[in-house]
């Protein structure tokens, strides 16, 4: 249903969003087939099966012509060395998105098939995705990372195109901060 002209107030400290709409939790059971070390991603399963990530989503319905948009917030966190990400999406009629950090340090690694460009995304850092470019986001830093995201209502989220084709780059955790290898060699 559509919804009035309105305002959403995030409240931080309680990570919510009022009015709301959904809500959706990411454990690491939820990412299978996303990390390079496959026997250490089923360990972290086995240990707990942490929450990886976090949406809250605003009332405005993801339906054509709308503009809804969600909180994501990362644990800190690395499985065997990469760096805790979302599982990462291409939008299936190839529309563009905006992140805006809220809050802690993170990355927006994009990938359209061939190139791969990251965005480091600090607290007021805009991050633009345009039509045809998959996206995940990384938490570099050793807090958790919040951004809000705007995206059209009729955008999607198909997660097979990146469980077939990769992001071109991972993201681990190096000496001096992030460190890239190649998809597929890890
Ligand atoms: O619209 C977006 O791109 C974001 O709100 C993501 O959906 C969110 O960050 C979670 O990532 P993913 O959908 O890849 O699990
Ligand atoms: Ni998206």
């Amino acid at each position: 249903l559509p919804v009035p002209p309105m305002s959403i107030r995030f409240d931080q400290s309680a990570g919510t969003l009022s009015p709301e709409g959904p809500t959706l939790t990411r454990r690491m059971s939820d990412l299978e087939g996303l990390f390079r070390d496959h026997a250490a991603w089923q360990k972290a399963v086995a240990d707990g099966d942490p929450v990886v990530y976090s949406v809250i989503s605003s009332p405005v319905p993801e339906i054509d012509r709308e503009l809804p948009q969600s909180i994501t917030t990362i644990q800190p966190g690395t499985t065997a060395g990469e760096l805790w990400m979302t599982k990462g999406h291409q939008h299936p009629n190839h529309q563009g998105e905006i992140y805006l950090g809220i809050s802690g340090r993170g990355g927006l690694l994009m990938f359209d098939g061939t190139e791969t460009r990251w965005v480091e995304m600090t607290p007021g850092t805009i991050g633009y995705m345009p039509p045809g470019w998959a996206h995940r986001s990384v938490n570099i830093g050793d807090e958790p990372y919040s951004f809000l995201a705007v995206y059209p209502g009729g955008a999607g989220h198909d997660y097979g195109w990146v469980l077939e084709h990769g992001m071109g780059l991972r993201a681990l955790s190096g000496t001096d901060g992030v460190e890239f290898v190649d998809y597929v060699e890890g």
